[in-house]
Parts: C-alpha cells; structure tokens; sequence
C-alpha cells in the first residue's frame, strides 16, 4: 500500500503536465514526488533501474540510496513516468511505475535495448523462446491455445526495427498490435485474455523489461529477454555491472528472484489503469498492484488536494 502510494502521488505530481507538450518537466514533477516520498519511507533502499546513472541525469539515478535507512534494505526500479510521449502529449497510457524487491533479488539492467518475449501462463514454458523463428513461436502459441493462427494476436512497439518481424507475421495472417510508446503496458496485456494478446515481443528498454518482468512474474506469465549493445560505451557498462556474457538470454526467475512488488499507477487512462482524476477536492487514481506471494489488485486511492 506504501508503494502503491509512492506512484500514486508520482502520477498526480505529473498529471497537471499532461498535454502541455513538455516531456522533460513531466518527468521531472513525477521523479521529484517519487524521491521525496520514498525518503519518507522507513527502508534502506538503492535505486537498481532508474533514470541513468549519476553523471547523466541528476534524477534517481542507479545507486541512489532512498529511505529512512530505518528498515529492509531493499532494491527499487522505478520508471516514474512510462511513456513521456503520452503525457506531452495527453495520450493514452502514460504510467508511473516502480518495482521493489528485497536487497540483491532485481536485476541490475543497464541502459541499453533489450529484445523481448512474454506470454501469458496459459503456453506452456517450452513453446516458445527467443532463439526460435517467428514462426515456430507463433504456431506454438496457436496448437497451444488450439486455435488458427488468424486468431493469433501479437503485439509490440512500432518501430522501423521490427519491420522484418512485422512482414512475417502479416504472411502468417497473425493479428499484429502497434504501439507508439509504452512497453511495459504492451508486455504486460498477455497478463489476461481481456486484452486480446497472445505474444508481445521485439525491442525495447532494457529497464523497462525487468519492470515488466516483476509484474509477469506475480501473473506466472512467461518473460525472457536479451540485451543489446551498440556501443563499445554500452559494453564497457554492461561489464562494469558484472556482465561477462553479452548475448545471454534472461529468463524470468534470473531477473527476478524471490518476492517482489509492482506498482503502475496511471496518469492518462490506458488499457491496464484509469488515469488520474479530479473529483471535489480530491484526486483519484488507479494503481495495478501485484505482490508476488500475495496478491495482484486494482487499488483505488483517493488523495486531497492540498
Ligand atoms: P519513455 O517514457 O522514456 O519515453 O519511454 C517510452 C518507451 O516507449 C518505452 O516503453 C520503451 O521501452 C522505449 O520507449 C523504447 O525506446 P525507443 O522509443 O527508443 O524505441
């Protein structure tokens, strides 16, 4: 509840940006709020996934100590404002989303592109796998689910990258969903047959997968994935984190280990939460909260205005 607080109040710092075109000064107001409140906290956390490190951007940046220092230590990935687009731009999806776990159990994921693959708990783990073609996890997602691969639904980010994967699966008559923005939410609509997604997959941010991992793990959903790294800059920082195989695939329990909670609070109404609203003197928000060994909830928090 303490965290689905934090990203609460992160959304509505954020929420009055909403349209105004400016992506920097959004993600600013829902990063200030989410520092200040998790220093309220009695824990002593580190920031493992945030906003680059420290001499990039002065905002929650990996290593960051937050807390009272009274309490778990515990590791946080937080993403305070998913889909910067969005909120510039006041469209669908715009999340605020962090991820905690006790100390050591959340990978340290650099900031490079990862390759992605979730799916729902209904394929068993062995039909599909990022070394398979496109067409091998496609038709085992369909004989699994005993369906016609026209039936089959996969999703990912609309980007010229994925213009090879995209003609394939057009040739295979499979339904295929493009997002603008917004990968974590894509990952996470495998979670539940409502959203109509079979597979989503292809390339994003590498922090935005071990987010996306914490919440498919409380789901028993699938999720592996793989960096990727450009730059001799990118290697050299994947090293300087303890990474000696650079092509390893990551399945879900190597990023996440043990329990974990996530929180993705909406700030624009999206396909997984509300956004936030204003209602007499109080805002309103919706968070999708999942707690491994517990529970998984829509929680609806009122906060007054102040
Ligand atoms: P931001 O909120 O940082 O703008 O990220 C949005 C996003 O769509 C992520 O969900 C995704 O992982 C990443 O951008 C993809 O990066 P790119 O736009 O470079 O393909």
């Amino acid at each position: 509840d303490n965290f689905a607080d934090i990203t609460s109040r992160a959304a509505i710092a954020c929420h009055k940006h909403v349209g105004k075109n400016d992506k920097i000064i959004a993600d600013k107001a829902a990063t200030d709020s989410m520092r200040k409140n998790l220093n309220k906290l009695n824990i002593n956390g580190e920031i493992v996934i945030g906003e680059g490190e420290l001499d990039e951007a002065p905002m929650l940046y990996i290593g960051e100590k937050l807390g009272t220092g009274k309490g778990p230590s515990i590791d946080i990935a937080v993403d305070p404002l998913e889909g910067t687009n969005f909120a510039a731009n006041n469209l669908p999806g715009a999340l605020s989303v962090l991820a905690v776990s006790l100390k050591g159990n959340l990978f340290n994921a650099p900031e490079t592109y990862m390759d992605k693959l979730a799916v729902g708990k209904d394929v068993p783990l062995d039909a599909t796998d990022l070394d398979f073609s496109i067409e091998k996890n496609i038709k085992n997602i369909a004989d699994s689910k005993n369906k016609n691969l026209d039936k089959v639904t996969a999703c990912m980010l609309n980007r010229p990258r994925h213009k090879e994967i995209i003609d394939k699966l057009r040739e295979l008559k499979v339904n295929v969903r493009l997002l603008s923005d917004g990968d974590v939410a894509g990952a996470l609509l495998v979670t539940n047959e409502k959203h109509k997604v079979d597979i989503f997959l292809g390339v994003g941010g590498g922090p935005e997968g071990i987010l996306a991992a914490s919440a498919l793990d409380a789901f028993n959903c699938k999720f592996q994935g793989r960096f990727l790294f450009k730059t001799d800059e990118d290697i050299k920082r994947a090293k300087n984190m303890g990474i000696s195989d650079l092509n390893k695939k990551y399945n879900l329990n190597e990023i996440v280990r043990g329990d974990s909670i996530f929180c993705a609070t909406g700030i624009t109404s999206g396909d997984l939460v509300d956004g936030v609203k204003l209602e007499d003197n109080k805002f309103i928000t919706e968070t999708l909260v999942t707690h491994k060994n517990s529970t998984i909830n829509i929680v609806k928090k009122e906060i007054p205005i102040t």
